[in-house]
């Protein structure tokens, strides 16, 4: 993964990112409204070794080091039963050595003789007493029981140099620092989730993803608009508008990669609703806006959609061709004002494959493709039915289209691969339904308008007219 691509990921999923971020804040916001108040009150003892008589400092470096040594070991009496039991004999405490071992810590600096005694209460005051308490039984313990040394005077002192006082305010719950740490744990959980998500993601979501499939080139890349279902047409409805114009450029880039005159293609995708009707009906539109005759053909027998699309009536078509019950002449449908006709599917046959396979049926497409200067057949996709690689061997060439996060790159390979063992020209994708955002950070939509300056004069060279004609 590069850079680009960890932002990609970021950006794409940066609802789930700021959602898991909001979580985290709500949930240590809640936290911090319903906890009770803990404080903490913390004493400080000194270990020193009583100074001999002589006062010597030899005696007095020794005293030290061994001070030092033996603090270690005290920290761990702090928390013991004999120190514990006396501070809830002395302040009455109801509790048992063992629970108030819970709440106080003991540690010490290292290479000190240093020992901070700390005692977390839901009661300010009591935490104050507790650690005074356990400072002063620790010193009593460790002078009178530990270290004694016959004499009645123990070789070891210690002393009380930080008297714990009651605080006033609560170490947890803090607020500020509480919704912090939820936001950056959520931001965390966030950015873990969509890096996941993306890993094991394996459908197409860019082109990077179709280029690193196969090396056919990318004719057009369609974005996603959710009014296409209200809106089959848009390309003749909203002639201005940026999907308009990819088909557009989808047109040129025909046109580029046409370079042995194949004038008939099929349309299909690896499963189904890829957008293939939709780019058939489009691009036959768009083909048609430049003055060529176009025949678009209802290859779908099994699925038709492209009368309805246009408008048009489709009871009889291609199936009444085919089995000689209409004279092609009679069922094909001119559209518009150009020179666009369509040729609805008819009645559905129970045997699609055998009438697609049918030596009439590349008879027909034989006939339109002498008649017309592009002939555009819709099919249905290849991974399911065999309908598509049935017409490819008698068109010119095969359109794939790809919609972005619906196909799976392993499907996109399959079809291909299924295309390449036919022996059908693959003329190249249609990358479909590629979210707009997307687009933009893609470079496509810079390639989009690219596309446009070149479609608008239709004159070779560019950007994108290279990569149609393949790498
Ligand atoms: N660019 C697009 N953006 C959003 N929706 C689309 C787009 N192209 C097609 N659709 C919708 O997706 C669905 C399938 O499209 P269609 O062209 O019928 O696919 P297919 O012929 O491959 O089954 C339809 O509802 C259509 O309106
Ligand atoms: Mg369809």
């Amino acid at each position: 993964m590069e850079l680009r691509d960890y932002l990609r990921v970021i950006r794409a999923n940066w609802i789930l990112i700021a959602l898991s971020a909001l979580i985290g804040v709500a949930v240590s916001t809640g936290y911090s409204l319903t906890a009770t108040p803990q404080y903490q009150s913390t004493t400080k003892l000194y270990v020193s070794a009583r100074a001999n008589d002589s006062g010597a400092t030899a005696d007095l470096a020794q005293g030290t080091s061994f001070a030092r040594q033996a603090v270690s070991s005290y920290v761990s009496v702090v928390n013991s039963a004999s120190v514990l039991d006396r501070v809830i004999a002395d302040l009455d405490l109801d509790t048992t050595s063992a629970a108030l071992a819970s709440k106080v810590s003991a540690s010490s600096p290292a290479n000190t003789v240093l020992i901070d005694i700390t005692v977390t209460s839901e009661d300010p005051v009591a935490a104050a007493a507790i650690a005074n308490s356990v400072g002063k039984n620790t010193a009593y313990v460790v002078t009178t029981k530990l270290e004694t040394s016959g004499q009645g005077q123990s070789p070891v002192k210690v002393q009380t140099i930080q008297t714990a006082v009651a605080p006033t305010r609560p170490t947890s719950p803090r607020m500020s620092t509480d919704i912090a740490l939820g936001l950056v744990l959520g931001l965390g959980v966030g950015v873990l989730i969509a890096f996941l998500r993306s890993v094991l993601d394996n459908r197409v979501r860019t082109a990077l993803d179709i280029e690193r499939t196969t090396d056919r080139p990318i004719l057009g890349v369609i974005s996603l608009d959710h009014d296409a279902a209200k809106r089959p047409l848009v390309f003749h409805t909203e002639p201005r508008s940026p999907r308009a114009e990819s088909y557009r450029s989808l047109r040129t880039n025909l046109q580029f990669t046409n370079l042995d005159n194949q004038r008939s293609y099929v349309i299909t995708s690896s499963v189904p609703r890829e957008g293939k009707t939709t780019t058939s009906v489009n691009l036959a539109i768009a083909l048609a806006e430049t003055g060529a005759r176009v025949a678009l053909v209802d290859g779908d027998l099994r699925l038709p959609k492209v009368a309805e699309r246009m408008g048009i009536e489709g009871a009889a078509g291609l199936t009444d061709v085919l089995i000689n019950r209409a004279r092609l002449a009679d069922v094909l449908q001119r559209w518009g004002s150009g020179q666009l006709y369509v040729l609805a599917a008819g009645l559905l046959p129970p045997n699609p494959s055998e009438l697609l396979g049918s030596t009439a049926m590349a008879a027909l497409i034989d006939d339109l493709t002498g008649e017309f200067d592009y002939v555009l057949v819709d099919a249905p996709p290849i991974l399911l039915v065999t309908d598509a690689a049935v017409i490819s061997k008698s068109t010119g060439g095969v359109i794939l289209t790809a919609a972005c996060g619906k196909v799976k790159k392993n499907e996109l390979a399959a079809s291909l691969r299924a295309l390449g063992q036919i022996g059908s020209h693959l003329a190249g994708i249609v990358f479909t339904m590629l979210p707009e955002r997307q687009a933009d950070s893609d470079g496509y939509g810079a390639y989009t308008q690219m596309a446009l300056r070149d479609s608008a004069a239709d004159v070779p060279g560019g950007r994108r007219a290279r990569r149609a004609k393949g790498k």
